[in-house]
């Protein structure tokens, strides 16, 4: 049942393509419009919400995390992404006019059922992102948006992720549809470009020899730090989730503004950091600033691990080791950014000789608070 692969995590990477064009599959007409009428919520809701809220944990909070880039760019709609654990014990302010988004591959995780909850008593309208049909949390909610990942056994969540990753895009560009945001324009782009996206996660998938060689390399490390900008933030904070849960190793990830700000004192020789590199096009400013934190690690011994988008030359002299990914979107970059993680992670769980579908200590779901 493991087709063919040592492990059920490696069986599930491979399988991300065709996880993320199952589930665009059928939600995308010929025009490019986006059709969710599946969903069940009225547009009037879509329409009037004036804040979105993401409630998830884990990687599905990574999920969220990115989601907030995208809502906010092309729906102009405020919103805010918060751990599901915290989320109902500060009290948070909460209406009609809310819309609460939980992420949740299990559909039965219980701190985030907890958050559904509370937020439905105070009266927002809560749409759930969920891989497996007829869950509690779907079941909780008032509307439901499917990921098509089909089941994850692995007790690391890798093809769910991405699934997230498309289901939060789908929905930020149909909120941004339903309320006809000035972006309309770029809006139709990303659609087109969000229907390539499958093909690409392929292309990444076919050059992880030197990841998984480079991740063999490094199993006697005790500690890696995960550097990341914008929408690489969460990538790098997946990353470091990643290899904690798989590997069993310290490992961090910082928004790369904030190095200064305190993490730059770890930097020591032959730390192994690896640097989620921005788009030079784009948000060129951002791509700028993280090729000079690169340079400044480096200068302090740093091992470099880059993860670069093709054709981007400028990390070169400063890349120990370069990990190619293709040019997308901004916005998309994580849907290919995080697959090199992800082998990294599993690759040196297995160097290290762990258990890499079921980790020590933890469990696929938690239905405990
Ligand atoms: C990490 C991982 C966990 C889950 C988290 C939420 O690889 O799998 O962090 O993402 O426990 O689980 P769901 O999505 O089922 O609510």
């Amino acid at each position: 049942e493991k087709g063919g692969y040592d492990y059920f995590m490696l069986k599930e990477i491979a399988e991300q393509p065709k996880a993320v064009a199952d589930t665009l599959l059928g939600r995308i007409d010929a025009s490019g419009a986006l059709t969710l009428d599946e969903v069940r919520i009225p547009q009037s809701v879509l329409r009037e919400a004036d804040k979105v809220v993401i409630v998830a944990c884990g990687t599905a909070f990574h999920a969220g995390l990115i989601a907030k880039y995208a809502i906010e760019h092309w729906t102009r709609i405020p919103c805010e992404v918060e751990l599901a654990s915290e989320f109902r014990y500060r009290d948070p302010i909460l209406d009609q006019q809310t819309l609460v988004i939980a992420i949740s591959q299990s559909g039965e995780t219980m701190d985030t059922l907890m958050a559904l909850r509370h937020a439905r008593e105070q009266g927002a309208k809560v749409l759930a992102i969920c891989n497996t049909n007829g869950s509690t949390i779907p079941r909780e909610s008032d509307a439901v948006l499917y990921t098509h990942a089909g089941p994850e056994v692995a007790v690391a969540s890798t093809k769910a992720f991405l699934t997230q990753l498309v289901a939060c895009y789908l929905l930020a560009l149909y909120l941004g549809q339903v309320r006809g945001t000035k972006w309309a324009d770029e809006i139709r782009a990303v659609v087109r470009d969000l229907a390539q996206i499958s093909g690409q996660v392929d292309r990444v998938l076919e050059t992880m020899g030197p990841v998984r060689e480079l991740a063999r390399s490094l199993a006697d490390k005790n500690t890696v730090l995960f550097l990341g900008r914008h929408v690489g933030y969460p990538v790098a904070l997946e990353g470091a989730l990643k290899l904690k849960e798989l590997a069993y190793m310290h490992a961090e990830g910082f928004a790369a503004g904030e190095l200064k700000h305190g993490p730059i004192a770890l930097i020591e020789e032959d730390l192994p950091v690896v640097v989620v590199v921005p788009s030079p096009r784009g948000r060129s400013v951002l791509h700028d600033k993280i090729v000079s934190n690169i340079q400044e690690i480096r200068a302090r011994g740093a091992r470099t691990i880059v993860i670069a988008e093709e054709g981007d030359e400028a990390v070169v002299p400063y890349a120990d080791h370069l990990v190619r990914i293709p040019a997308t979107p901004v916005l998309l970059q994580p849907m290919v950014a995080t697959v090199p993680l992800q082998v990294f992670a599993c690759e040196l769980a297995t160097a290290r000789g762990n258990e890499v579908d079921q980790p020590r200590n933890l469990a696929k779901s938690v239905t405990v608070e």
